[in-house]
């Protein structure tokens, strides 16, 4: 231990000096290297591909910042321009850097992925530590291209199921991959029209993810905004996210989420805004969204647990809502706030959801709140406190059915309330107030629905329902 340290020390004696001689302080304002795509040949012109002039960037580009004494990152720069590429491999200390007028394009063919389904990225970094991509630009999924059947309802896509290794609409390759990476920074930069999910962390630890702004398509099934899984210290900042599928979806599969951070995003999609699950096999601890704007999204804030998993210590502040309902092909019915857990079939566990805040919530929506545990899978200990709900239907949604998808018992005949309650333990409400739009109150059951049997330990202060007109 005491030779270790001692050679630590001289290995940083020697650097000061080295480093000393030339220029003061430059150990910590070394400049960081920079290499351009253009320099090994990339042409950027959307037609040819780049793939190899790109990873032999990447590669210099790592070698050279592991060499500097001490490590620092590198940047990988692309020029204005179209880089059409194959999957690249992001490695260790390298930063893409993608001009505000450069787009990197991912390619169409299943020959532009790796052979194993689970590598079927645009950008892929596997085991890599200090990594990011910026630049202002853009990487582009051509998702589009993979739409089999245009479909206002819900487009039919291209499926590469040949292997067998995925099925039918979830066979597509993803736009980005961290996997088992750790401190991960991705900031100022545009994902654009992944064919399937957009942005995955997989078993990573320190992410940072600021002003990355997402664009899917509205009708795409599975075009996930950021799915966060089996990763901790996760920190997501002014995001803007526009797409198909669930927006911010942390996920349990392999292990945890621990400790993950949502603040001042923007969120619009068909499916749920916020989700934990469904994929829920380990515990979601500790994450807190803040200050999110929820807009014409098909559910907003969701739990799905569905696989074992249990989750605690959950809050969500200053979120202001809209849900609306768009179709039975989507799960979700309007619901500006779903907390469930529930068996997905009959070999799952059940798991618990307890410890959850809603502080300062605002919804307009055109269903009510739906919480449902399950005989084993118990809701506790929820509180809900200033929460102003606005209930309105402005769509031709008739209300009448219970979504306990995915799995469970599915869709089920039953009058929707404005606040639905099943399976649980310690329920605390204060104020709250719920307005009910004059016009078509009578389309609505009861403001509140519960049997005592399953629901526990509730209470109301400043409890608040009534009629609004316009
Ligand atoms: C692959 O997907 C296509 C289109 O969804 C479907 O028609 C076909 O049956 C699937 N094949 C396999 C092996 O799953
Ligand atoms: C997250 O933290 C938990 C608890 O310390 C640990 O079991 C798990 O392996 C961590 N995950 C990663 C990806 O490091
Ligand atoms: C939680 O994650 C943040 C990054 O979002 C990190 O700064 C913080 O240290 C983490 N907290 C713990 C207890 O690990
Ligand atoms: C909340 O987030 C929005 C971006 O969606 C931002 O403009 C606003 O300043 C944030 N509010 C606070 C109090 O930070
Ligand atoms: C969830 O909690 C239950 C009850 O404490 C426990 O039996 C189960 O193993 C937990 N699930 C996981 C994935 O740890
Ligand atoms: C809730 O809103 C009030 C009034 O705007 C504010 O003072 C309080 O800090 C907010 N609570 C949280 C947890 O953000
Ligand atoms: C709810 O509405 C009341 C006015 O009726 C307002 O004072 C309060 O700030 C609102 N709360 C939230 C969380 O928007
Ligand atoms: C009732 O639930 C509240 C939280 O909602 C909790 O603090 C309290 O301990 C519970 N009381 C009993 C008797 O379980």
């Amino acid at each position: 231990m005491i030779i270790q340290l001692n050679h630590l020390i001289l290995l940083i004696l020697t650097i000061l000096r080295c480093h000393t001689a030339a220029t003061p302080f430059s150990i910590i304002q070394q400049p960081p290297l920079s290499i351009s795509v253009k320099d090994f040949g990339a042409i950027g012109n959307g037609i040819d591909y780049d793939t190899l002039p790109i990873q032999s960037a990447i590669n210099a580009c790592s070698s050279a910042a592991s060499a500097r004494k001490p490590p620092s990152p590198c940047h990988v720069k692309f020029p204005p321009g179209k880089y059409l590429t194959a999957t690249v491999h992001l490695k260790s200390r390298v930063i893409l850097n993608i001009h505000k007028d450069a787009t990197v394009l991912g390619g169409t063919n299943i020959q532009d992925y790796p052979k194993e389904q689970e590598r079927w990225y645009v950008v892929l970094a596997e085991g890599e530590d200090d990594v990011g991509i910026t630049g202002g630009g853009e990487i582009n999924g051509q998702g589009l291209k993979f739409v089999n059947k245009f479909d206002k309802r819900k487009n039919v896509m291209v499926s590469w199921n040949k292997t067998g290794a995925c099925l039918g609409d979830e066979c597509r390759p993803r736009l980005v991959g961290f996997l088992g990476c750790r401190n991960v920074r991705i900031w100022d930069v545009n994902l654009i029209e992944p064919a399937y999910w957009c942005l995955h962390i997989v078993r990573s630890q320190n992410t940072i993810v600021e002003d990355v702004k997402i664009q899917g398509n509205f009708n795409s099934p599975n075009n996930d905004g950021m799915d966060i899984e089996d990763s901790n210290n996760t920190f997501i900042n002014r995001c803007n996210i526009n797409t198909g599928d669930d927006a911010i979806c942390p996920k349990t599969s392999t292990g945890p989420v621990y400790n993950l951070t949502a603040t001042n995003c923007w969120i619009r999609t068909k499916s749920s805004a916020i989700k934990l699950g469904s994929a829920s096999w380990y515990d979601f601890k500790g994450l807190l969204f803040d200050n999110i704007t929820i807009f014409e999204s098909h559910r907003g804030l969701g739990f799905q647990i569905r696989d074992g998993g249990n989750v605690s210590d959950i809050i969500f502040s200053n979120i202001k809502i809209s849900t609306r309902y768009y179709d039975p092909l989507w799960w979700g019915r309007g619901e500006p706030i779903y907390v469930t857990s529930c068996p997905r079939d009959q070999n799952s566990k059940e798991g618990s959801i307890s410890n959850i805040k809603f502080i300062n919530i605002t919804a307009t929506s055109e269903n009510g709140i739906f919480l449902s545990g399950s005989k084993g899978g118990i809701l506790s200990n929820l509180e809900f406190v200033n929460i102003n709900l606005t209930y309105r239907r402005w769509t031709n949604y008739a209300g009448g059915l219970l979504d306990y998808r995915p799995g469970c018992q599915g869709l089920v005949k039953h009058s929707t309330a404005g606040l639905m309650m099943e399976h649980i333990d310690g329920l605390d409400v204060e104020n709250v107030k719920m307005k009910w739009s004059e016009d078509n109150s009578r389309r609505w059951n009861n403001p509140l629905e519960f049997r005592s049997s399953t629901v526990n330990n509730i209470s109301f202060l400043n409890f608040h329902s009534g009629l609004y007109s316009g």
